[in-house]
């Protein structure tokens, strides 16, 4: 079954008074519970791509269909399903700094309309699922950059969304902890038949994926 699928989407630019054609014609289907990683240069569309399909930004032209709806950033429920049935994580963790790992970690929660004392306690159990039991009260400039990427994928599954979409989720942190997300990825996209969206450059990761895809030229072509 398809969960999200973004079909013959374009999206282009003005710079200046040049227009760049980003996407032409990219299409992608993901189907439920499968990881899906998609590489290609830098500059090539891939954020475009992604934010298009999390209902971010606004293709010029195409559909998005989640949950067999096509659906348009500029909906008014657009925002309420962005924030329940999909989950972000991108390269910089953006982790409100002034909270701890628990409280960045509820927010989502809070927003849908939990209370803040069943969001915290939910956050706690996923914080310690992701490993980060001992991490709960820390901020995050007290938390390593592997640590802050498992906050930030702890806050992007907590309203248990069936898509998550990742932008170069390691992009920023060493191999070590790179390897460590990684690993968490795998085995929550395993264990609780989450999709997985993930921008990467990583060639060696992306083998781990159900299917990888390459996008050069505006369009989304599968390499494997
Ligand atoms: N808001 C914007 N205004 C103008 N150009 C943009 C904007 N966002 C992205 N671009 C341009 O679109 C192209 C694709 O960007 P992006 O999707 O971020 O690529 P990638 O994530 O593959 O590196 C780049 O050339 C970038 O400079
Ligand atoms: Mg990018």
């Amino acid at each position: 079954m398809l969960c999200i699928a973004g079909y013959n989407l374009c999206k282009s630019y003005v710079d200046s008074d040049q227009s760049i054609n980003v996407l032409t014609d990219a299409t992608l289907e993901v189907e439920t519970a499968k990881m899906i990683c998609i590489t290609g240069q830098s500059g090539c569309g891939k954020s475009t791509m992604l934010h298009i399909l999390g209902l971010l930004d606004a293709a010029d032209s195409g559909r998005v269909i989640i949950g067999g709806r096509e659906i348009s950033s500029m909906m008014p429920e657009a925002p309420q399903i962005r924030n329940s049935e999909l989950g972000f994580v991108f390269q910089f963790h953006y982790l409100v700094e002034d909270l701890t790992a628990k409280e960045n970690v509820a927010l989502p929660m809070i927003i849908a309309g939990s209370s803040s004392v069943v969001a915290q306690k939910r956050a706690s159990e996923l914080l310690s699922t992701l490993g980060l039991a001992s991490r709960l009260s820390r901020y995050p400039n007290q938390l390593s950059g592997g640590e802050q990427q498992r906050v930030s994928l702890a806050r992007a599954l907590i309203n248990n969304p069936k898509i998550v979409l990742a932008d170069e989720p390691t992009g920023n942190l060493d191999p070590d902890h790179s390897a460590e997300v990684w690993q968490m990825i795998l085995q929550l996209n395993k264990q609780r038949e989450q999709a997985f969206v993930i921008v990467t450059h990583d060639r060696e990761s992306a083998r781990l994926a159900s299917q990888t895809y390459n996008l050069a030229q505006g369009k989304l072509s599968l390499l494997s």
